[in-house]
């Protein structure tokens, strides 16, 4: 028998994301573990309205998607829990461009995608990003046969319910 838990939301773990905008003329980053895919190129990414970083986001309509690998995990943590109202965070990690305004993307982060937000889902206390992938940017050393390799890429997944962080394992391999 299965013990009922209420309404508790059992989705995890969740890969951690690094949000990359500009807020006041500055890179800004925070992570972000509740990000949903909608269809191939269309995400959500859900962000409490007390962030700064929603300020640039915006205003300027573009955002970028970091996957941060797990030896960024200090880092990541660090932006998942210090404000950029109350720290510049804008040298935590080297920041580049691609062709979007106001979407700098971590330079050492394996995966980077820049994004157009095309709707924010309003809702009481968050606004849900739904973003456009405009371009997918791949280190060469995390790609097999041209695709990325998440074996590779070393993604950190969230755990909401004990708050922990979780590594990849194997492929579950079909028979
Ligand atoms: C692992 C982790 C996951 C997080 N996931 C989310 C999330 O999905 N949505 C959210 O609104 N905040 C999330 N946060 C909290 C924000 O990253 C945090 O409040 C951050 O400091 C906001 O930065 P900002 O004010 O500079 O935008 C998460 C934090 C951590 C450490």
């Amino acid at each position: 028998m299965k013990k009922n838990l209420g309404a508790t939301n059992a989705l995890y773990p969740m890969p951690i994301v690094v949000v990359g905008t500009e807020v006041n003329g500055k890179a800004n980053y925070n992570a972000i573990a509740h990000v949903g895919i909608i269809d191939h190129k269309t995400l959500s990414i859900s962000m409490g309205k007390i962030h700064y970083s929603n300020q640039g986001i915006k205003e300027h309509k573009t955002l970028s998607i970091n996957i941060t690998a797990e030896d960024m995990v200090e880092e990541m943590d660090h932006v998942g829990k210090v404000s950029g109202a109350k720290e510049d965070k804008s040298q935590i990690f080297n920041s580049v461009y691609g062709e979007l305004k106001g979407a700098p993307m971590i330079e050492n982060a394996p995966v980077s995608m820049e994004c157009e937000v095309i709707d924010i889902y309003d809702q009481p206390e968050f606004d849900v990003f739904i973003v456009k992938v405009v371009n997918t940017y791949a280190d060469e050393a995390v790609l097999t046969d041209g695709k990325i390799d998440f074996a590779k890429v070393k993604p950190v997944l969230f755990d909401m319910p004990k708050f922990g962080y979780w590594k990849l394992g194997p492929r579950a391999e079909r028979k």
